[in-house]
């Protein structure tokens, strides 16, 4: 059984193929495919910008990523659209993460706020904590944040939980599921069926 270190770098290279599969000669060849999503670089200083704090750099393939690369959101219509990312994110957070962190990332009683937590984490601090968990043992009641590495329903979509809990930490969107998304990136699916076999 692989370890969780070359599970998660198998997971990240999916991720990073999103983009790589969509610009592919492949990607245009049946004409029953979906019309090509606008290509890198094409988009303009309008499109970029974001309702929130973080402002996007880049947009390819629908996925938004901030100056350092990082995986950010594209909110718009004052809070009330969102890139697919942010929308997917929602989606499976509320599927995996609820129980302890509590609705729209607001904490409960045994795991922390992360809408707090969030604030100031770039994305590898993150994929690190959701892949080999976390343990306090000073606390008092000992909280355990279990380690996500063999878990694809989570490690499929980590740029996507990211992307949803750093727009509810920017305060770009409120709580509770987003009114409407972009459509979902012709890459993104691919990437997700080749990441979830
Ligand atoms: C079984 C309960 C449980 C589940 C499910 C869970 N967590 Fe946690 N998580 C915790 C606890 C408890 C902590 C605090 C651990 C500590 O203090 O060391 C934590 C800590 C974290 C932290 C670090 C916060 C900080 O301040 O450093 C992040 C980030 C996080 N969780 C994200 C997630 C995400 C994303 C999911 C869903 C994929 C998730 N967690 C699912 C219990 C959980």
């Amino acid at each position: 059984m692989p370890c969780t270190a070359d599970v998660l770098a198998g997971f990240a290279r999916a991720g990073l193929v999103i983009g790589i599969l969509a610009a592919g000669p492949a990607a245009a060849a049946n004409p029953a495919d979906p019309p090509p999503q606008p290509a890198q670089g094409s988009a303009s200083a309008g499109d970029l910008k974001s309702d929130g704090p973080t402002q996007p750099a880049k947009l390819q393939d629908g996925q938004y990523t901030d100056a350092n690369g990082d995986p950010t959101y594209h909110v718009t219509e004052g809070g009330k659209k969102v890139d697919w990312y942010t929308m997917s994110g929602y989606l499976r957070y509320s599927s995996n993460c609820i129980v302890c962190h509590g609705p729209d990332g607001m904490g409960s009683t045994y795991a922390p706020s992360l809408v707090d937590a969030l604030k100031g984490m770039d994305y590898a601090h993150f994929a690190g904590i959701i892949s080999g968990g976390k343990k306090d043992v000073n606390a008092s009641q000992e909280l355990v944040m279990p380690a996500f590495g063999d878990n694809r329903n989570v490690m499929c979509y980590m740029p996507d939980i990211y992307t949803y809990l750093r727009a509810r930490s920017d305060g770009a969107i409120g709580r509770n599921r987003p009114a409407e998304h972009e459509p979902k990136p012709a890459a993104f699916a691919k990437a997700e069926d080749a990441c979830m076999k």
